[in-house]
Protein backbone atom coordinates (compact mmCIF):
# COMPACT_ATOMS: atom_id res chain seq x y z
CA UNK A 1 0.00 0.00 0.00
CA UNK A 2 1.35 3.65 -0.89
CA UNK A 3 -0.17 6.92 1.24
CA UNK A 4 -0.33 9.57 -1.42
CA UNK A 5 -1.35 12.94 -0.72
CA UNK A 6 -3.52 13.68 -3.56
CA UNK A 7 -5.03 17.29 -4.08
CA UNK A 8 -8.79 16.99 -4.26
CA UNK A 9 -9.67 20.59 -5.22
CA UNK A 10 -8.03 24.00 -5.68
CA UNK A 11 -9.92 27.63 -5.89
CA UNK A 12 -9.02 31.24 -5.41
CA UNK A 13 -9.99 34.75 -4.58
CA UNK A 14 -8.96 38.07 -5.44
CA UNK A 15 -10.60 40.96 -4.45
CA UNK A 16 -12.77 42.64 -7.25
CA UNK A 17 -10.74 46.24 -7.18
CA UNK A 18 -8.53 46.78 -10.33
CA UNK A 19 -5.44 48.92 -10.08
CA UNK A 20 -3.78 49.12 -13.81
CA UNK A 21 -0.83 50.50 -14.54
CA UNK A 22 -2.19 53.64 -15.70
CA UNK A 23 -3.96 53.82 -12.09
CA UNK A 24 -0.52 53.95 -10.91
CA UNK A 25 0.68 56.36 -13.16
CA UNK A 26 -1.19 58.66 -12.12
CA UNK A 27 0.08 58.25 -8.05
CA UNK A 28 4.09 58.26 -9.66
CA UNK A 29 6.39 58.60 -11.87
CA UNK A 30 5.89 55.29 -14.27
CA UNK A 31 4.24 54.40 -16.74
CA UNK A 32 2.01 51.21 -18.33
CA UNK A 33 4.85 51.07 -21.20
CA UNK A 34 7.63 50.67 -18.49
CA UNK A 35 5.62 48.08 -16.23
CA UNK A 36 4.85 45.87 -18.96
CA UNK A 37 7.71 45.76 -20.88
CA UNK A 38 9.59 45.26 -17.70
CA UNK A 39 7.63 42.64 -16.02
CA UNK A 40 4.58 41.76 -18.28
CA UNK A 41 2.16 43.14 -15.91
CA UNK A 42 -1.07 45.43 -16.99
CA UNK A 43 -3.19 45.51 -13.68
CA UNK A 44 -3.20 43.73 -10.51
CA UNK A 45 -6.27 43.63 -7.75
CA UNK A 46 -6.14 45.50 -4.48
CA UNK A 47 -8.58 45.29 -1.56
CA UNK A 48 -11.57 47.02 -2.30
CA UNK A 49 -11.32 48.91 1.56
CA UNK A 50 -9.27 49.82 4.28
CA UNK A 51 -8.82 47.07 6.99
CA UNK A 52 -10.03 43.89 4.84
CA UNK A 53 -7.40 41.28 5.94
CA UNK A 54 -5.25 38.69 4.49
CA UNK A 55 -7.32 35.85 6.63
CA UNK A 56 -10.71 37.18 5.00
CA UNK A 57 -9.11 36.39 1.45
CA UNK A 58 -8.31 32.99 2.62
CA UNK A 59 -11.14 32.24 4.23
CA UNK A 60 -12.66 32.67 0.78
CA UNK A 61 -10.22 30.80 -1.00
CA UNK A 62 -10.56 27.81 1.46
CA UNK A 63 -14.44 28.25 1.58
CA UNK A 64 -14.71 27.35 -2.01
CA UNK A 65 -11.67 24.39 -2.04
CA UNK A 66 -14.18 22.90 0.84
CA UNK A 67 -17.17 22.89 -1.08
CA UNK A 68 -15.17 21.66 -4.13
CA UNK A 69 -13.85 18.85 -2.01
CA UNK A 70 -16.95 18.07 -0.54
CA UNK A 71 -15.88 18.78 2.99
CA UNK A 72 -17.01 20.35 5.79
CA UNK A 73 -15.02 22.26 7.84
CA UNK A 74 -15.04 20.25 10.23
CA UNK A 75 -13.50 17.70 8.22
CA UNK A 76 -9.95 19.40 8.27
CA UNK A 77 -7.31 17.99 10.35
CA UNK A 78 -4.87 19.91 9.78
CA UNK A 79 -4.19 24.28 8.40
CA UNK A 80 -0.96 24.78 6.88
CA UNK A 81 -0.99 28.82 6.11
CA UNK A 82 1.58 30.54 4.16
CA UNK A 83 2.02 34.53 3.96
CA UNK A 84 4.22 37.65 4.10
CA UNK A 85 1.09 39.84 5.52
CA UNK A 86 -0.65 38.40 7.81
CA UNK A 87 -3.11 39.89 10.13
CA UNK A 88 -1.35 40.77 12.81
CA UNK A 89 2.37 40.57 14.26
CA UNK A 90 1.80 37.93 16.11
CA UNK A 91 -0.27 35.08 15.78
CA UNK A 92 0.14 33.53 12.77
CA UNK A 93 -3.37 33.45 10.15
CA UNK A 94 -3.18 30.02 10.30
CA UNK A 95 -5.05 29.85 13.93
CA UNK A 96 -7.31 32.98 12.84
CA UNK A 97 -8.00 30.75 9.48
CA UNK A 98 -8.86 27.94 12.02
CA UNK A 99 -11.70 29.96 13.85
CA UNK A 100 -12.95 31.66 10.99
CA UNK A 101 -13.43 28.34 9.50
CA UNK A 102 -15.17 26.73 11.85
CA UNK A 103 -13.03 24.15 12.12
CA UNK A 104 -12.34 21.60 15.38
CA UNK A 105 -9.19 22.44 17.81
CA UNK A 106 -6.79 20.80 14.69
CA UNK A 107 -3.03 22.17 14.45
CA UNK A 108 -2.76 25.22 12.32
CA UNK A 109 0.49 26.10 10.98
CA UNK A 110 2.17 29.70 9.51
CA UNK A 111 4.77 29.32 7.26
CA UNK A 112 6.94 32.11 6.33
CA UNK A 113 8.95 31.27 3.32
CA UNK A 114 7.25 34.28 1.39
CA UNK A 115 7.40 33.80 -2.53
CA UNK A 116 7.74 30.05 -1.93
CA UNK A 117 5.28 29.42 0.60
CA UNK A 118 3.26 27.00 -1.75
CA UNK A 119 6.04 25.06 -2.79
CA UNK A 120 7.44 24.95 0.91
CA UNK A 121 3.91 24.30 2.25
CA UNK A 122 3.17 21.55 -0.17
CA UNK A 123 6.28 19.53 0.78
CA UNK A 124 5.19 19.99 4.19
CA UNK A 125 1.39 18.34 3.60
CA UNK A 126 3.26 15.75 1.94
CA UNK A 127 5.48 15.20 5.01
CA UNK A 128 1.98 15.22 7.45
CA UNK A 129 0.28 12.83 5.48
CA UNK A 130 3.55 10.16 4.98
CA UNK A 131 3.77 10.33 8.62
CA UNK A 132 0.22 9.83 9.16
CA UNK A 133 -0.14 12.82 10.86
CA UNK A 134 -3.15 14.05 9.03
CA UNK A 135 -5.38 13.12 6.83
CA UNK A 136 -7.40 16.02 5.55
CA UNK A 137 -5.65 19.24 5.05
CA UNK A 138 -6.37 22.66 4.17
CA UNK A 139 -3.48 24.61 2.26
CA UNK A 140 -4.41 28.27 2.18
CA UNK A 141 -2.02 30.61 0.71
CA UNK A 142 -2.74 34.83 0.90
CA UNK A 143 -1.50 37.83 0.89
CA UNK A 144 -3.00 42.04 1.34
CA UNK A 145 0.71 43.46 0.15
CA UNK A 146 -0.88 46.77 -0.96
CA UNK A 147 -1.58 48.73 1.97
CA UNK A 148 2.50 48.56 2.79
CA UNK A 149 3.65 49.45 -0.45
CA UNK A 150 4.67 52.62 -0.80
CA UNK A 151 2.57 54.33 -3.74
CA UNK A 152 4.48 57.21 -4.83
CA UNK A 153 7.51 57.88 -7.04
CA UNK A 154 10.31 56.87 -4.41
CA UNK A 155 8.60 53.42 -4.25
CA UNK A 156 8.10 52.49 -7.40
CA UNK A 157 10.33 49.98 -8.23
CA UNK A 158 8.58 47.58 -5.75
CA UNK A 159 5.17 49.62 -5.83
CA UNK A 160 4.21 48.34 -9.17
CA UNK A 161 5.08 44.61 -8.84
CA UNK A 162 2.48 43.55 -6.03
CA UNK A 163 -0.68 42.69 -5.50
CA UNK A 164 -3.27 40.90 -3.45
CA UNK A 165 -5.35 37.58 -3.12
CA UNK A 166 -5.33 34.00 -2.22
CA UNK A 167 -5.41 30.36 -2.94
CA UNK A 168 -6.70 27.25 -1.23
CA UNK A 169 -6.01 23.73 -1.99
CA UNK A 170 -7.82 20.44 -0.16
CA UNK A 171 -5.52 17.69 0.11
CA UNK A 172 -5.85 14.53 1.36
CA UNK A 173 -3.77 11.50 2.26
CA UNK A 174 -5.11 8.26 -0.08
CA UNK A 175 -3.75 5.00 0.63
CA UNK A 176 -3.46 3.03 -2.41
CA UNK A 177 -2.74 -0.64 -3.87
CA UNK A 178 -0.22 -1.02 -6.47
CA UNK A 179 -2.43 -0.53 -10.37
CA UNK A 180 -4.88 1.32 -8.38
CA UNK A 181 -4.46 4.57 -10.67
CA UNK A 182 -4.35 6.41 -6.85
CA UNK A 183 -1.00 5.38 -6.86
CA UNK A 184 0.28 7.30 -9.59
CA UNK A 185 -1.29 10.58 -8.45
CA UNK A 186 -0.53 13.10 -5.38
CA UNK A 187 3.01 15.28 -4.35
CA UNK A 188 5.37 13.00 -5.58
CA UNK A 189 8.46 15.28 -4.91
CA UNK A 190 9.85 18.22 -3.59
CA UNK A 191 13.05 19.97 -3.71
CA UNK A 192 13.55 23.13 -1.41
CA UNK A 193 16.12 25.40 -0.72
CA UNK A 194 17.22 28.98 0.97
CA UNK A 195 20.15 31.26 1.14
CA UNK A 196 20.00 33.85 4.21
CA UNK A 197 23.00 36.01 2.48
CA UNK A 198 19.82 36.84 0.53
CA UNK A 199 17.58 38.19 3.44
CA UNK A 200 18.31 42.02 3.19
CA UNK A 201 18.35 42.11 -0.45
CA UNK A 202 14.62 41.89 -0.72
CA UNK A 203 13.03 42.27 2.37
CA UNK A 204 10.90 44.52 5.06
CA UNK A 205 12.67 45.76 8.20
CA UNK A 206 10.23 46.83 10.02
CA UNK A 207 8.40 45.74 12.39
CA UNK A 208 11.18 43.72 13.49
CA UNK A 209 13.63 44.01 16.46
CA UNK A 210 16.57 44.17 14.31
CA UNK A 211 16.02 47.92 14.68
CA UNK A 212 16.57 49.69 18.20
CA UNK A 213 12.92 50.83 19.67
CA UNK A 214 11.06 49.06 17.71
CA UNK A 215 9.22 51.45 15.21
CA UNK A 216 10.04 55.18 15.62
CA UNK A 217 8.67 58.09 14.03
CA UNK A 218 12.10 58.31 11.98
CA UNK A 219 11.55 55.30 10.52
CA UNK A 220 8.68 55.48 9.17
CA UNK A 221 9.73 58.56 7.51
CA UNK A 222 12.59 57.24 6.01
CA UNK A 223 10.26 54.57 4.38
CA UNK A 224 11.41 51.47 6.44
CA UNK A 225 7.73 50.01 6.74
CA UNK A 226 7.93 49.32 2.78
CA UNK A 227 9.05 46.42 1.17
CA UNK A 228 12.49 46.86 -0.29
CA UNK A 229 14.36 45.17 -3.57
CA UNK A 230 17.74 44.97 -5.20
CA UNK A 231 15.72 44.12 -8.14
CA UNK A 232 18.49 43.04 -10.39
CA UNK A 233 20.46 40.74 -7.89
CA UNK A 234 16.98 38.87 -6.92
CA UNK A 235 16.14 38.51 -10.70
CA UNK A 236 19.69 36.77 -11.32
CA UNK A 237 19.38 34.66 -8.71
CA UNK A 238 15.95 33.92 -9.27
CA UNK A 239 16.70 32.56 -12.82
CA UNK A 240 19.51 30.32 -11.70
CA UNK A 241 17.13 28.64 -8.30
CA UNK A 242 14.15 27.81 -10.43
CA UNK A 243 16.19 26.10 -13.71
CA UNK A 244 18.28 24.43 -11.00
CA UNK A 245 14.85 23.32 -9.11
CA UNK A 246 13.34 22.03 -12.45
CA UNK A 247 16.87 20.06 -13.21
CA UNK A 248 16.80 18.63 -9.70
CA UNK A 249 13.04 16.98 -10.21
CA UNK A 250 13.18 16.30 -13.19
CA UNK A 251 16.60 14.34 -12.79
CA UNK A 252 15.79 12.54 -9.33
CA UNK A 253 12.59 11.40 -11.18
CA UNK A 254 14.26 10.19 -14.60
CA UNK A 255 12.07 12.65 -16.46
CA UNK A 256 12.52 15.14 -19.05
CA UNK A 257 10.98 18.59 -19.68
CA UNK A 258 8.33 17.45 -22.43
CA UNK A 259 7.07 14.88 -19.68
CA UNK A 260 5.71 17.70 -18.16
CA UNK A 261 2.14 18.73 -18.53
CA UNK A 262 1.87 21.90 -17.27
CA UNK A 263 4.71 24.27 -15.44
CA UNK A 264 3.30 26.24 -13.15
CA UNK A 265 5.79 29.13 -11.43
CA UNK A 266 5.96 31.74 -9.35
CA UNK A 267 4.58 34.83 -11.00
CA UNK A 268 7.55 37.47 -10.34
CA UNK A 269 8.10 38.60 -13.78
CA UNK A 270 7.28 37.18 -16.81
CA UNK A 271 11.05 37.49 -18.16
CA UNK A 272 11.67 35.15 -15.26
CA UNK A 273 9.58 32.57 -16.03
CA UNK A 274 10.36 32.79 -20.08
CA UNK A 275 13.73 32.41 -19.48
CA UNK A 276 13.29 29.41 -17.46
CA UNK A 277 10.67 27.85 -20.07
CA UNK A 278 12.87 28.94 -23.09
CA UNK A 279 16.09 27.10 -20.84
CA UNK A 280 14.11 24.10 -20.94
CA UNK A 281 13.15 24.23 -24.60
CA UNK A 282 9.62 24.39 -23.92
CA UNK A 283 6.10 25.51 -25.65
CA UNK A 284 4.80 28.63 -24.50
CA UNK A 285 1.54 26.97 -23.45
CA UNK A 286 3.63 24.17 -20.99
CA UNK A 287 3.95 27.17 -18.53
CA UNK A 288 0.97 28.72 -16.99
CA UNK A 289 1.45 32.81 -16.20
CA UNK A 290 -1.40 35.11 -15.27
CA UNK A 291 1.02 37.99 -14.59
CA UNK A 292 -0.70 40.57 -16.64
CA UNK A 293 -3.82 40.35 -14.19
CA UNK A 294 -2.73 40.15 -11.30
CA UNK A 295 1.02 41.06 -10.25
CA UNK A 296 2.37 39.39 -7.65
CA UNK A 297 0.58 38.16 -5.05
CA UNK A 298 3.46 36.34 -3.07
CA UNK A 299 2.24 33.28 -1.67
CA UNK A 300 -0.84 32.97 -3.39
CA UNK A 301 0.17 33.62 -7.13
CA UNK A 302 0.96 29.39 -7.61
CA UNK A 303 -2.45 28.37 -6.19
CA UNK A 304 -4.28 31.23 -7.97
CA UNK A 305 -2.22 30.35 -11.02
CA UNK A 306 -3.33 26.18 -10.23
CA UNK A 307 -6.90 27.10 -9.89
CA UNK A 308 -7.41 29.53 -13.26
CA UNK A 309 -5.28 25.89 -15.52
CA UNK A 310 -8.35 23.41 -13.92
CA UNK A 311 -10.91 26.20 -14.71
CA UNK A 312 -9.48 26.40 -18.17
CA UNK A 313 -9.06 22.51 -18.88
CA UNK A 314 -5.11 22.95 -18.92
CA UNK A 315 -4.82 21.28 -15.65
CA UNK A 316 -6.80 17.81 -15.42
CA UNK A 317 -7.22 14.93 -13.16
CA UNK A 318 -3.17 12.56 -14.32
CA UNK A 319 -1.76 15.95 -15.43
CA UNK A 320 1.95 16.04 -14.04
CA UNK A 321 2.96 19.73 -12.91
CA UNK A 322 5.57 21.39 -12.16
CA UNK A 323 5.72 24.33 -9.27
CA UNK A 324 8.48 26.46 -9.18
CA UNK A 325 8.97 29.41 -6.98
CA UNK A 326 12.32 31.62 -5.98
CA UNK A 327 11.20 34.74 -3.16
CA UNK A 328 12.41 36.51 -0.19
CA UNK A 329 14.92 34.80 1.90
CA UNK A 330 16.17 33.66 -0.23
CA UNK A 331 14.09 30.59 -0.46
CA UNK A 332 13.33 28.75 -3.79
CA UNK A 333 11.76 25.26 -4.17
CA UNK A 334 9.33 23.25 -6.34
CA UNK A 335 7.12 20.11 -6.27
CA UNK A 336 6.41 17.30 -8.82
CA UNK A 337 2.70 16.86 -8.43
CA UNK A 338 0.28 14.01 -10.18
CA UNK A 339 -3.26 16.05 -10.28
N1 LIG B 1 8.60 52.96 -13.39
C1 LIG B 1 9.51 53.60 -14.13
N2 LIG B 1 10.83 53.50 -13.91
C2 LIG B 1 11.23 52.74 -12.89
C3 LIG B 1 10.33 52.03 -12.08
C4 LIG B 1 8.96 52.18 -12.35
N3 LIG B 1 8.02 51.55 -11.64
N4 LIG B 1 11.03 51.35 -11.15
C5 LIG B 1 12.31 51.58 -11.38
N5 LIG B 1 12.45 52.43 -12.43
C6 LIG B 1 13.68 52.96 -13.03
C7 LIG B 1 14.84 52.88 -12.10
O1 LIG B 1 14.89 54.01 -11.28
C8 LIG B 1 16.02 52.81 -13.05
O2 LIG B 1 16.30 54.10 -13.50
P1 LIG B 1 17.82 54.57 -13.79
O3 LIG B 1 18.32 53.65 -14.86
O4 LIG B 1 17.66 55.98 -14.23
O5 LIG B 1 18.53 54.40 -12.48
C9 LIG B 1 15.47 52.04 -14.25
O6 LIG B 1 14.02 52.13 -14.14
C10 LIG B 1 15.88 50.59 -14.28
O7 LIG B 1 15.64 50.02 -13.00
P2 LIG B 1 16.08 48.57 -12.67
O8 LIG B 1 15.77 48.24 -11.26
O9 LIG B 1 17.48 48.37 -13.17
O10 LIG B 1 15.07 47.74 -13.63
P3 LIG B 1 15.10 46.22 -13.99
O11 LIG B 1 15.17 46.06 -15.46
O12 LIG B 1 16.05 45.43 -13.14
O13 LIG B 1 13.62 45.77 -13.58
C11 LIG B 1 12.42 44.63 -11.80
C12 LIG B 1 13.19 45.89 -12.24
C13 LIG B 1 11.19 44.51 -12.66
C14 LIG B 1 12.03 44.79 -10.34
C15 LIG B 1 13.32 43.37 -11.98
O14 LIG B 1 14.60 43.63 -11.45
C16 LIG B 1 12.75 42.14 -11.33
O15 LIG B 1 11.72 41.62 -11.74
N6 LIG B 1 13.44 41.57 -10.32
C17 LIG B 1 13.03 40.31 -9.70
C18 LIG B 1 11.75 40.41 -8.90
C19 LIG B 1 11.51 39.10 -8.16
O16 LIG B 1 11.73 38.01 -8.66
N7 LIG B 1 11.11 39.16 -6.92
C20 LIG B 1 11.02 37.96 -6.12
C21 LIG B 1 9.75 37.71 -5.62
S1 LIG B 1 9.14 38.97 -4.59
C22 LIG B 1 9.01 38.26 -3.00
O17 LIG B 1 9.53 37.25 -2.71
C23 LIG B 1 8.30 39.06 -1.99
Amino acid sequence: MALRAVVRSVSHYVPGRRVTNDDLSALMDTSDAWITERTGIKERRFIDSEGVTTSQLGEAAARQALDRAGWAAQDVDLIVAATLSPDLYFPGIGVILQQRLGCRAIPALDIRAQCSGLVYGLSCVDGYVKSRQAKKILLVCAEVQSPVLDLTTRGRDMAVLFGDGAGALAIEACEAEEGDPLVQRGIIDSHLGSDGSGAEVLCMKLPGTARPGFIKESDIQEGLVHPKMEGKVVFKNAVGRLLETAQTLLKRNGLQPGQIDLIVPHQANLRINEMVREELKLPPERVFNNIERYGNTTAATIPICLSEAVAEGRLREGSLVLTLAFGAGFTWGGNLVRW
